[in-house]
């Protein structure tokens, strides 16, 4: 019988499919489903980095618009009672360790150090095993050099490592001038996981009406290969744990990034669009496939295709490419 348990920021986890955040871990109901059909851990749906400043100036009316690192939030937050959110949230995760027994990681997505690292030691309290920093930064300020972009990244990690004891996980996009360079930095930071990558909505215009729309909410399986690249490039090269996250859709998916070094995955649209029962058949077939192979535990495979251990690692590069442009294959 195959053992599918895998560790993931110093804990061991049942299985490498972690539920990501999402709408669909932002209720004890649903993540009690999410464990009974097999998630191995949770990652809440994120608290905004607003939100927690908010509540900590206590009153909206002493928030000022220079506050908000988007302006148009502010008016978003006029509409609803944030200290609610709150309370609901450390609500959420208390309920969760009375009533799970997987792992539940607290989810904030930020885009500055500034003041809410304070709240992550409350977060810690009231029981979360893990900290995800969604950091959430478009590197679109033409002002900006790189540097001073991924300076953020860094003091995000400082700030909050001062607050927290708990395993911390960075979860960022792939949108970096060298992406390689910032994934092996940060991984030595002192953090627990890196999440490759987070998925931003895409834009869209509507031609007729002359509107920008947010579009492609979810994932598709062809996406998972943006992951793969990375995690096989990066495998040998970090100081941290690497969770897979987007276009894993099946269980060949988790499988591939494993194969390539992650240690766990992180999925949300397929679940939205297959239903949470379907981490049981992707479980299944895992299981399958490690039984066939006569791999009995997970770490008999994991990393066997990554850069260095594969036998083509010229795939994960531009050769491969110029191969096939060149007619030579
Ligand atoms: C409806 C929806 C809501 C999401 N909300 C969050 C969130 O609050 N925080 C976060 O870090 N990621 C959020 N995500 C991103 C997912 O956690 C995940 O990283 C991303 O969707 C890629 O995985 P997938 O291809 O399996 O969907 C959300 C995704 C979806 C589809």
């Amino acid at each position: 019988m195959a053992d599918l348990s895998t560790t993931y920021m110093g804990i061991k986890l049942r299985n490498p499919v972690i539920a990501a955040s999402s709408g669909l871990t932002n209720s004890l109901e649903d993540i009690m489903e999410l464990e009974q059909y097999g998630a191995a851990a949770v990652v809440l749906k994120s608290l905004f980095e607003e939100e927690i400043r908010i509540e900590l100036e206590k009153d909206l009316s002493r928030m000022t618009r220079e506050s908000f690192l988007y302006p148009e939030t502010i008016d978003y937050y006029d509409t609803y009672d944030v200290e609610d959110t709150l309370t609901t949230y450390l609500k959420l995760i208390r309920d969760c360790k009375q009533k799970v027994t997987i792992p539940v990681f607290a989810s904030i997505n930020c885009v500055t150090a500034e003041k809410w690292p304070y709240y992550a030691a409350t977060l810690q309290d009231s029981g979360a095993d893990g900290l995800e920093l969604n950091v959430f930064i478009l590197p679109s300020d033409t002002s900006q050099t790189a540097e001073e972009h991924e300076k953020l990244y860094f003091e995000i990690i400082e700030k909050v490592k001062e607050q927290v004891t708990i395993p911390i996980a960075l979860k960022i996009s792939y949108y970096s001038s060298n992406l390689a360079s910032l994934i092996e930095r940060l991984s030595k930071t002192g953090i627990a996981g890196l999440v490759l990558f987070n998925r931003f909505y895409s834009p869209d215009i509507d031609i007729d009406r002359f509107e920008v729309l947010a579009t492609n909410v979810f994932s598709n399986p062809e996406e998972m290969s943006i992951p793969l690249r990375w995690i096989a490039i990066m495998a040998d090269r970090v100081g941290c744990d690497l969770a897979a996250s987007t276009g894993i859709h099946d269980g060949k998916a988790v499988i591939k990034q494993l194969l390539a070094g992650a240690t766990a995955t992180q999925v949300a649209s397929v679940l939205y669009r297959k239903g949470k029962e379907y981490i049981k058949t992707m479980l299944n077939e895992i299981e399958g496939w490690m039984n066939n192979k006569d791999f009995k535990y997970i770490s008999d495979f994991r990393g066997r295709m990554s850069l260095s251990g594969s036998e083509n690692p010229a795939a994960y590069y531009r050769v491969q490419f110029m191969k096939h442009f060149a007619g030579k294959q």
